[in-house]
């Protein structure tokens, strides 16, 4: 439940409007109190003393009562729906900001379904939690305690009566809390994972399709609803337990108050009209008394609902730039990797880093391509240049400045990228484009397009202001390739990283794009992720990269002369092993080489 108090810097703007619906609803339930007063007053009075004109005079002080109750409550709904609807997308923009802005390797972690659920239901849960079950927590045990006082100013030893039960209710709604936030947690855990899996079939409907796997993702589907669904019925069975027990007990408590009652008014001890206020008080608190259940089952959702919402923004965000290191000797213009060293965060200690020792000089203006076998940690490599990742040993400089010192915003005017898998988003062409260089005029935009030789474009229905679709799948992987790296040059960066840019392309078209990408190159300092000897053909000189280290830099010639690695991967040998290759294909690279490009990016 403390979790819940981690709200109130989001509740705090709206704290006055909350307290005065509070106040209002308070003021609502105790003139609810009010009403056995007056009933008493009646029947002590004008009831006893057959005065009809009292009688009436009785109703109308009812009436009048329960008006303004029932004004007062809806007073109270009007003065939090609004506010707290905007405490809700306050939190909502929190959280996605926050996503954006947390590492990479966060979201390797992540099932995004479980990100989901917590920015969708969860949320939710929350707002309805404030508008409702919080005010009615406070407003219920203020209108419990109040009627409480009246029933012992009215007849102490039948009130004890009633107080009676309070004990074992209390010691029951501790228990039912404890293991109802087991099951609450369950439940929105389960729902993530649904939503994962929800989500994942329909991104890859595609490969779900071509493998003729539906039945079994609707199995799958099924069997985790089903988990849920039993969740769920478990909460249910929990909160009506709670709930026969809430209810049962204080109706015993109020038979036996009846019962004493009645002797002492027939002893003479006790005045009927006092008998019937204050059985109408115990009735009037009967819906205070069983919604406590209901509202502490709430209030535990909303508290894991809590948790979950700050386990994600809890999550440190990227690092922003380190400290200048004083004395750090200066490196050579360019691009300089200094004993680059990188392990993923979430690998096992024990295994042998991905990448280890890489010194790397790039000079302004030199082209380096990249090479080794799937798996050697070349995509590793390019994502510590935008610090996608950050280094784990050594240091990477652009001209002279270590990029862990620079801010981001300025690492990223510096340096553009072009992923293996190009992803696009649901936005217009001429949009996806510019998301490369906000400031690209139509002049640039249509350069970049002619380097990428993604002309394609004007034949568009729309033209640059074509819809792409989701993730770009409206466009061939070709298409989408070719958008990805026009993405990548818009901007004229002084520094270029491609990664594998142009394997989704025929030959013909990949002749066209590199005949257009070799002046790009000219101009910028780059290092490109090569499989084929034609995007090597781009490069001044070629690294090759093997078992996590650099194993040879030279021109492509001399490589194929002297290394027997480097020949063997840029021969296009179908079979028999590589001489002196160390690491085989890597396990979890295996799979996306059964799909074709075009797929595998769909994933
Ligand atoms: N997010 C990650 N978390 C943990 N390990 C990873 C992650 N991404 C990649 N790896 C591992 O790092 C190693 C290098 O992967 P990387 O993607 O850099 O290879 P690559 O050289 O680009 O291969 P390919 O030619 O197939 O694109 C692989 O063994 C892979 O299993
Ligand atoms: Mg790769």
């Amino acid at each position: 439940m403390r979790s819940l108090l981690r709200l109130w810097p989001y509740v705090r703007p709206v704290r006055v409007r909350l307290f005065t619906a509070a106040f209002v609803a308070i003021l609502a339930s105790c003139l609810g109190l009010v009403i056995p007063l007056v009933l008493k007053w009646m029947v002590d009075g004008p009831v006893a003393d057959r005065d009809p004109g009292g009688v009436w005079l009785g109703a109308l002080y009812l009436l009048l009562l329960g008006i303004a109750e029932a004004l007062l409550f809806g007073f109270r709904r009007w003065l939090v729906a609004r506010p707290l609807a905007g405490v809700e997308a306050a939190m909502r923009a929190d959280l996605f900001r926050h996503l954006q802005r947390l590492p990479v390797a966060f979201h390797d972690r992540w099932a995004s379904g479980q990100l989901l659920s917590r920015g969708t239901t969860d949320l939710m849960l929350l707002r309805m939690f404030l508008a409702f079950p919080l005010t009615f927590l406070v407003v219920n045990t203020a209108t419990i305690l109040v009627g409480f006082v009246l029933l012992f100013a009215q007849d102490w030893t039948l009130g004890l009566v009633l107080l009676a039960p309070a004990v074992p209710l209390i010691i029951l709604c501790s228990l039912f809390e404890t293991k109802y936030s087991v099951v609450a947690r369950r439940a929105q855990d389960q729902v993530g994972d649904l939503t994962t899996v929800v989500e994942e079939s329909v991104l890859g409907i595609r490969i779900v399709k071509g493998f003729g796997r539906h039945r079994s993702q609707a199995r799958a589907f099924k069997a985790m609803a089903h988990r849920l669904r039993d969740t769920e019925l478990g909460k249910a069975r929990l909160l009506a337990g709670i709930w026969a027990l809430i209810t049962a007990i204080p109706e015993l408590a109020i038979g036996a108050a009846l019962v004493l009652g009645t002797i002492q008014v027939a002893d003479g001890t006790l005045s009927a009209g006092t008998l019937v206020a204050f059985l109408s008080t115990a009735l009037a608190l009967r819906w205070p008394v069983e919604s406590i259940g209901f509202l502490l089952a709430v209030s535990q959702e909303s508290a894991t609902a809590t948790d979950r919402y700050f386990e994600v923004m809890d999550v440190a965000e990227e690092r922003g730039a380190a400290a200048v290191r004083e004395g750090a000797p200066a490196t050579a213009p360019g691009m300089v990797f200094e004993g680059v060293a990188f392990r993923y965060p979430d690998a096992d200690p024990d295994s042998p880093p991905v990448l280890s020792g890489i010194d790397l000089h790039i000079r302004p203006g030199e082209t380096l391509a990249l090479v080794g076998g799937t798996g050697s940690g070349k995509t590793t490599l390019t994502a510590l240049v935008p610090r996608l990742h950050e280094v784990t040993g050594g240091r990477i400089t652009l001209d002279g400045e270590d990029i862990a010192t620079m801010e981001r915003s300025r690492l990223r005017e510096l340096v553009s990228v072009a992923f293996e898998e190009p992803t696009l988003f649901s936005a217009t062409v001429g949009e996806n484009v510019t998301m490369g260089a906000a400031d690209a005029d139509e002049a640039q935009v249509r350069r970049a397009l002619s380097v990428a030789q993604a002309d394609f474009v004007h034949e568009l229905p729309q033209g640059l202001d074509t819809e792409v679709g989701e993730q770009g799948l409206s466009l061939s992987g070709g298409q989408r390739q070719r958008l990805a790296l026009a993405r990548a040059v818009v901007g004229e960066p002084r520094f270029l990283v491609l990664d594998d840019p142009l394997s989704a392309l025929d030959v013909h078209t990949e002749t066209l794009v590199e005949a257009a990408l070799r002046q790009v190159l000219a101009r910028t300092t780059a290092v490109v992720v090569a499989h084929r000897p034609s995007t090597v053909m781009l490069a001044d000189r070629v690294a090759l990269l093997s078992g996590g280290r650099i194993a040879a830099v030279g021109t492509h010639q001399e490589l194929l002369r002297d290394n027997a690695e480097y020949a063997w991967l840029m021969s296009g040998a179908e079979s028999g092993p590589a001489p002196g290759r160390k690491s085989p294909a890597a396990p979890t690279s295996a799979p996306a080489e059964q799909v074709p490009a075009e797929e595998g990016s769909a994933r």
